[in-house]
Formats: structure tokens, sequence, C-alpha cells
């Protein structure tokens, strides 16, 4: 573990208002240039919770929706929004004929769904967060980060957190 990753922590979300909150949250401390790997499996709420991180980056969120065909969906909030979601890549190299290069280097905020298929290639510095299922309306959020700038996200999220329950 790097010096600067925090420990992982968990978040529990009882509803998708729940899920929402959390999302919006991060929305609002995510910083250029930072990529938030979402692990889960089918339904787990990995693009709910986009929705929310891109309300939460004051894009439009009723524009995100699952990028069945486009495999990368930009959208402007206040940085640039890139959504991948990489289940029917059959490998990381062709993320990288995508271009997902340029998009980890530039200012934007890359947000990717089913980022265990692509683990090899993300930055090393990255927020990864993992959804478990605990019940119909219930899922749990392990949130991890892997260098400085995630460590930041990371710990601005949990005080952000913190002081709703005030
Ligand atoms: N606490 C919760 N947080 C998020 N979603 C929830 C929650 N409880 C129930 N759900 C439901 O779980 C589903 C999550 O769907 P979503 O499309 O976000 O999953 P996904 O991880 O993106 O799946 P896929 O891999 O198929 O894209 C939705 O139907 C949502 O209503
Ligand atoms: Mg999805």
């Amino acid at each position: 573990m790097s010096q600067f990753a925090q420990k992982p922590w968990n978040l529990d979300s009882k509803s998708e208002p729940d899920t929402a909150r959390f999302g919006d949250r991060l929305g609002r401390i995510l910083d250029r240039g930072i990529t938030v790997a979402l692990i889960g499996g089918l339904g787990a709420g990995k693009t709910q919770m986009i929705k929310a991180v891109v309300g939460g980056l004051e894009a439009d969120e009723e524009i995100v929706n699952s990028p069945t065909f486009v495999l990368i969906q930009q959208y402007q909030g206040r940085l640039p929004v890139y959504h991948c979601d990489v289940y029917r890549l059959s490998d990381s190299d062709e993320f990288l004929a995508l271009g997902i290069d340029e998009i980890f280097e530039s200012d934007g905020v890359c947000l990717i769904e089913w980022a265990d298929r692509v683990l090899d290639i993300l930055p090393k510095d990255h927020l990864r967060i993992e959804i478990s299922v605990t019940g119909p309306s219930s899922r749990v959020f392990e949130v991890t980060s892997s260098g400085e700038r995630s460590a930041a996200i990371s710990q601005k999220l949990q005080e952000s957190l913190a002081a709703d329950k005030h």
C-alpha cells in the first residue's frame, strides 16, 4: 500500500436516496484528472451511483444511462466527465485502442463501470468503489484509494458524509 493510501472504508446504503447522496457528495469533491473505478455485478448500482456523481459535478444527470453501444460518453459539468462501461470489451488493449490513455491524462473526471476488467491499465492513483448487494434495496460501498490524490478525495468524502449526519 502506498504511503498515501487511506485504509479502505465502507459506506452502507440502505436505499437509492442514500446512494444518490453518496454520489452527489463525491461529485462535488472530485477534482480534475481523477479516475473512479466502479466494481460490482449486474444491477449492483454502478450507473445509479454515476448519475448522482454527474449531478454533483453540475452536469445533467438525466442524460446518464448505461452506455450500451457507446463505450465512452462525455458530459459537460464543472469539469468534463467521461463515463465508460467496459462490460463489452474483451480486454484492456481494446480500451487503450479507444484512446482512454488520453482521457486519463486530461483534465476530465473518468468514471468506469466494470473497472475490474481493465485494472491493469488504470492510472496508479485512482479511487476504487466496490459495490456489494446486501439486500433488495441495500448496498455496501467499499472505498479504496491508491495514491495521494485519491486518498485526499476519499478523506474529503468521508468528512462530507460525516458532516451530513449532524
Ligand atoms: N441502495 C441502492 N443503491 C443503488 N441502486 C439500488 C439500491 N437499491 C436498489 N437499487 C436498484 O438496483 C439497480 C441498480 O442498477 P444500475 O443500473 O445502477 O446497476 P449497474 O451496476 O450499473 O448494473 P449494470 O452492470 O447492468 O450496468 C436499480 O434497479 C436500482 O433501482
Ligand atoms: Mg450500469
